[in-house]
């Protein structure tokens, strides 16, 4: 399901061109292979999160090869320094997220773990300024304990594609993702540790600060 008129989706794309050579590049390649990264107009967003908190640290589970990491590492140089964790479970996407990063003068601020990625959440230090969450949506439910845990008060959740292309709006669809998504949504919003909106742009954003 289209959930943006086309009109807007254009007009929110002309608004978040960025001229960056290595985001373009990473773009063109998820149109040729249909790879989900998040786009320009979500990884905007993240950036602007990231500059509005001063984040130092940063967790991104499920990255890819490294498209939301780039616009995170961004931030993070920006704001001065400090550390972006890629994790993926595939070695040769951890291998170009690499490349990436590296071509982009960024690498030094990002570190690559293939993994699992909860299960690599869980096994490093916090606190996190933020935590993205773009992982499998049927795994959403079960990371929110282990984000919570690792996330420092007054710092931020970012999860991606909680509209899910519509799919939460059959109610014929029960699907493990589908319900993933419903619930992470329905613990999120009901869990007084967090204060938590949903951005409608591209799939819907979750953004959720940790209450101090
Ligand atoms: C939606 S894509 C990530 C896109 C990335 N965030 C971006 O915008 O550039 C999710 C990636 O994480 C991987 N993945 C999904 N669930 C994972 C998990 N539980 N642990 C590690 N990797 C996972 C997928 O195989 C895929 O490569």
């Amino acid at each position: 399901m289209e959930l943006l008129h086309p009109e807007l989706d254009a007009y929110l794309h002309r608004l978040s061109e960025h001229g960056d050579r290595v985001l373009a590049q990473m773009e063109a390649r998820a149109a040729q292979t249909r790879f989900p990264i998040i786009g320009p107009v979500a990884g905007r967003f993240c950036y602007q999160v990231a500059r509005m908190l001063g984040a130092r640290r940063i967790f991104e589970l499920g990255s890819g090869y490294g498209y939301s990491t780039l616009w995170f590492a961004k931030a993070v140089a920006d704001n001065g320094g400090g550390e972006v964790y890629h994790t993926v479970w595939d070695e040769g996407l951890s291998r170009d997220a690499q490349q990436y990063l590296a071509e982009a003068g960024l690498s030094h601020l990002v570190r690559f773990r293939v993994s699992e990625a909860v299960a690599a959440l869980r096994e490093t230090e916090g606190p996190f300024d933020i935590i993205f969450n773009d992982i499998d949506k049927e795994g959403y439910p079960d990371s929110l304990p282990v984000i919570k845990a690792k996330l420092r008060p007054g710092g931020a959740l970012i999860i991606d594609n909680m509209l899910w292309h519509g799919r939460i709006f059959d109610a014929t669809d029960r699907s493990p993702s589908t319900e993933g998504v419903r619930r992470a949504t329905q613990a999120l919003f009901s869990d007084p540790d967090f204060f938590s909106s949903l951005v409608p742009l591209r799939d819907g954003l979750v953004l959720a600060v940790k209450r101090s």
